[in-house]
């Protein structure tokens, strides 16, 4: 896939925004009783399945990747910006975490046993999207599956601000049913959706929608 300006700007953004995310945004331990109830419920479907390790695709600084990590599954993480890559580095000296995109992934086909995406496509144009889960179907293993957790709305957002420094990168919320058309045109099963109305820190509808990677025949 050709270089797309929009992983620049997102990377440089975060890049400028990653040390003051990590004041701000709270850890796992502090994250609504219910969005953590579904990343254990992957983590055990992961473990359970045994097909191999869980790629967190924009992982940010690494908190989400080691709490998988604590629930027993064997986890790394890739994420776009630089700096986000050496906090996570810097925090879990153990973890694996390398810098890249998921619009155009380094694993091979059929390598991951699940594949998480949490609140980490939302900077993805809504053009790119169908290339992104593209890549998730091609790199899950057969009943491998993948945990999408983000914002759900109708908008775009273009702010100039993020954490408290200058941003570049845009933000486009799109309706759950939306997502999971694209999850169904990628060629993943839709197992489980979770809809939570707006509340806590950022003041939107968030959900999670669990999928799976079908089964040769
Ligand atoms: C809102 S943060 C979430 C970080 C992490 N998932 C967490 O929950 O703490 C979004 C992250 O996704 C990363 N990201 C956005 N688009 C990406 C892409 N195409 N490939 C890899 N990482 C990406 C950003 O660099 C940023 O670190």
């Amino acid at each position: 896939m050709a270089e797309l300006s929009f992983l620049t700007a997102v990377s440089d953004s975060y890049d400028t925004v990653a040390a003051d995310y990590l004041e701000r945004v709270p850890p796992p331990s502090e994250m609504d009783p219910l969005s953590r109830a579904m990343l254990a419920g992957f983590a055990e479907l992961v473990r359970m399945a045994g097909l191999g390790a869980v790629a967190n695709l924009g992982c940010g600084p690494g908190r989400v990747t080691a709490h998988l990590a604590g629930l027993g599954v064997s986890a790394f993480g890739v994420d776009l910006s630089p700096k986000m890559i050496g906090l996570a580095r810097h925090a879990y000296p153990n973890l694996r975490f390398t810098e890249g995109s998921m619009t155009a992934l380094e694993m091979r086909d059929d390598d991951l046993g699940g594949i998480l995406a949490w609140y980490s496509t939302h900077h993805t144009p809504p053009q790119w999207l169908p290339a992104v889960f593209a890549e998730f179907h091609r790199t899950l293993a057969p009943g491998g599956y993948l945990l999408w957790g983000d914002y759900a709305g109708n908008e775009r957002l273009q702010p100039t601000h993020g954490h408290g420094r200058p941003v570049s990168y845009e933000s486009y919320l799109l309706p759950l049913d939306r997502m999971v058309e694209l999850l169904d045109q990628a060629g993943l099963v839709l197992t489980a959706r979770l809809e939570q109305e707006p509340g806590g820190r950022v003041n939107r509808p968030h959900a999670c929608l669990l999928a799976r990677k079908p089964e040769r025949p």
